[in-house]
């Protein structure tokens, strides 16, 4: 059998820090791949307009699974500004190439697993009785839709005729707006299709069942947005009805979800949701786990492309420090769900097991695991660097070996 093929997407900054020593982990791991890199960010927009060119477009379509580090954006001022001076004045326009990748293949699904590691000195801590301080274990997956709702992109600053001959047919527009003059308006849609709404709910259940979590929860509002909430939530109703019994439907309104993420974060299991109540509420839980170090996630598209990405960004401000401080654990663990999308699935378990292990013992610690401000001399003062921390987790995966 020929061996897979994974397209690596560095992007800039600390992207290409954590995908380098990610790859060395899963590789220590016994993941067998090649890898062709593909130009995607920054530098690609400066050279050539197009921070997303074509050709990695196609290595993606060519190999379907992608390992990103981490892309910058700036707005689109600056992108102009910092274009190569002979493309400038030519009509190229900044847009971010991870949207530009979620548009393009149509990326509708993102996987965002929140999972605290015990002895992790970030993980959330609250008051029990009588002045306890208990450590909730959180073991949450969040699943955000993530091509459609809010972030849909439709929407407009004085809007076109048309649209709002429209809006005045609905009778709360007229009542609440109509007397507002047009260019005085702006309007962003919230826009939800029933396919889209199906396929993230049948995912949320389908991982709900295999990676044995009891309960399913959408987390909307649907008490007030009635007609998109409203469908996510019937529909999560029906669907649990028919086709997954065997697993528990809960619904919390998100205003309400964020006040109990505090509370009572280990009840919850897997979280459903739409684009931008699912960005809100997986932010909230990798909170609680130590944060962007720690957040991995997963996007996928119904055609099979599959991209898996830590949800930092690039920090630009570590980006050229001699020795990489950043804490490559969010892109291990991405890592890791390809692995497991993959299905090698023991591989991927041993390196979790390694990372495990490596936050109990509590020896080795990234910056922001001993609350450091981000600093070049965090090494001096006892933090391991990515590399240093990449080389404790391989050094734990080998002696599994032993
Ligand atoms: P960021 O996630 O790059 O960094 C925010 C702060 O979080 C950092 O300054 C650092 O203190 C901390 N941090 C991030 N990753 C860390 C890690 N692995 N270990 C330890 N600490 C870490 O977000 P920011 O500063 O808002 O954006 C920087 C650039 O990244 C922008 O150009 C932005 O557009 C882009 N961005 C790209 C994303 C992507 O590629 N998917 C996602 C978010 C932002
Ligand atoms: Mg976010």
């Amino acid at each position: 059998m020929s061996q897979r093929t994974i397209v690596t997407l560095p992007g800039d900054g600390i992207g290409s820090q954590v995908l380098k020593q990610a790859i060395r982990v899963i590789e220590a791991a016994g993941f067998k791949a090649n890898y062709v890199e593909g130009d995607i960010g920054w530098e690609f927009w400066k050279k050539e307009g197009n921070p997303l060119p074509e050709r990695t477009i196609e290595l993606l379509k060519q190999h379907k699974i992608a390992l990103f580090g981490a892309i910058t954006s700036k707005p689109k001022d600056e992108a102009a500004e910092e274009l190569d001076p002979a493309l400038q004045g030519k009509g190229y326009i900044y847009s971010s190439p991870i949207v530009g990748l979620r548009q393009h293949f149509n990326l509708d699904i993102c996987v965002r697993p929140c999972k605290s590691y015990k002895g992790n000195p970030l993980n959330f801590i609250r008051r029990g009785k009588g002045n306890t301080i208990e450590e909730p274990e959180v073991d949450v997956v969040i699943f955000r839709q993530n091509t459609e709702g809010l972030y849909g992109g439709v929407e407009w600053t004085d809007p076109p005729d048309k649209v709002y001959e429209a809006l005045m047919t609905h009778p709360k527009f007229v009542k609440n707006f109509g007397d507002i003059p047009k260019n005085e308006l702006s309007v962003s849609t919230r826009i939800f299709s029933k396919k889209a709404t199906e396929r993230i709910l049948r995912a949320a259940f389908v991982y709900a069942r295999e990676y044995k979590y009891k309960t399913v929860t959408v987390c909307e509002k649907p008490n007030v947005i009635r007609e998109t909430s409203g469908m996510m939530f019937k529909m999560a109703g029906e669907i649990q009805k028919s086709d997954f019994p065997d697993i528990e439907l809960w619904n919390t309104n998100i205003d309400a979800q964020m006040m109990w993420l505090t509370k009572n974060p280990e009840n919850y299991g897997v979280i459903v949701a739409g684009n931008m109540f699912g960005d809100i509420v997986s932010d909230g839980f990798a909170g609680l786990i130590g944060g962007l170090g720690f957040a991995c996630s997963a996007q996928f598209s119904e055609d099979e492309i599959a991209v898996f990405e830590p949800t930092h960004g690039s920090a630009p401000k570590y980006a050229g420090y001699n020795v990489s401080i950043v804490n490559p654990i969010a892109m291990i663990e991405s890592s890791c769900m390809m692995i497991d999308y993959i299905g090698e699935y023991k591989i991927a378990a041993k390196i979790r097991d390694a990372i495990t292990k490596l936050i109990l013992e509590g020896k080795i610690r990234t910056y922001d695991m001993m609350k450091m401000t981000g600093q070049q001399d965090v090494i001096e003062k006892g933090a391991a660097s990515t590399e240093q921390m990449a080389d404790a987790i391989i050094e734990n995966i080998v002696s599994q070996n032993d």
